[in-house]
């Protein structure tokens, strides 16, 4: 299997603090990657350096490389508009535009250059179905996002970030705000999506990234304790400091 990323010696300050420290991995297509680890481990930088979303912090310096497609991400000749269509991001809370579910999905493909009416409504149509909301919404798709449940309006989240045609999502706690029952749909949901994209989950939860994921990463401290596939991860780790954290011992 291919790497549609790889991540080489991966340094990031906010100011003078050091969040990563020197992170290498490869991100396989066609896969789940989960990446784990207490709180302030540096998740969540990691993630957001992947379509360069740190790039909004004014304190944050990045070092080392990030090639998607043979182009380093953070290359001094990157368009950083493109590799955010090609590298989508879901966040920990909903956060659909307040306008109507239809509008959500066409906002993206607007901007970009998408002006054909019966092309906007394949993408609709295409995007909320990957997104398994469809059914949810095929006879309200002019009503208010907001209305919908947390659950439909992660999916919806989900449809957006479809409609700009990704290689990659980014998913950073998808499922923390939602019930289980959503949370359930999602991680469905998430099986479906890795056929045709690739996914990069963070998760606070070790039952789901042993659930959901192919290949598991342990942060600690800002540092890439142990990358591997998921079920030698969860069953026969290598570093006794992963050994105590999915067993509980911290964290
Ligand atoms: N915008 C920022 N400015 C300065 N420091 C930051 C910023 N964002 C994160 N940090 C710091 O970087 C470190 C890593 O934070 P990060 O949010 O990546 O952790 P995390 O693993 O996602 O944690 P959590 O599980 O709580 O979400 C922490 O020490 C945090 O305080
Ligand atoms: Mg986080």
């Amino acid at each position: 299997m291919t790497n549609v990323i790889e991540i080489e010696n991966l340094n990031l300050w906010y100011g003078d603090h050091q969040a990563l420290k020197d992170i290498t991995i490869p991100i396989k297509g066609n896969k789940v990657t989960a990446l784990i680890g207490p709180s302030g481990c540096g998740k969540s930088t990691l993630i957001r350096c992947i379509n360069r979303m740190n790039d909004l912090v004014d304190s944050c310096r990045v070092e080392g490389s990030m090639m998607f497609h043979g182009e380093n991400i953070y290359g001094p000749d990157t368009d950083v508009i493109k590799v955010r269509k090609k590298i989508g991001m879901i966040f920990q809370k909903p956060n659909p535009f307040p306008m109507s579910i239809r509008d959500n999905i066409t906002y993206g493909p607007k901007i970009h250059g998408v002006e054909d009416e019966d092309e906007l409504e394949r993408i609709v149509v295409d995007s909320l179905k990957k997104a398994a909301l469809w059914e949810e919404v095929e006879d309200r798709l002019d009503s208010s996002a907001m209305a919908l449940s947390g659950g439909q309006q992660q999916r919806l989240c989900i449809a957006r970030t479809l409609s700009v045609s990704p290689e990659i999502i980014l998913m950073d706690e998808p499922t923390s705000a939602l019930d289980p029952i959503a949370t359930a749909k999602i991680e469905e949901l998430i099986d479906t999506l890795v056929k045709e994209f690739t996914v990069v989950i963070v998760t606070h939860n070790m039952q789901q990234a042993s659930r959901i994921s192919d290949y598991t990463g342990f942060m600690y401290l800002g540092e890439m304790i142990e990358f591997s596939k998921t079920e030698k991860l969860f069953t026969r780790p290598s570093e006794q400091l992963t050994e105590r954290y999915i067993t509980g011992r911290f964290g």
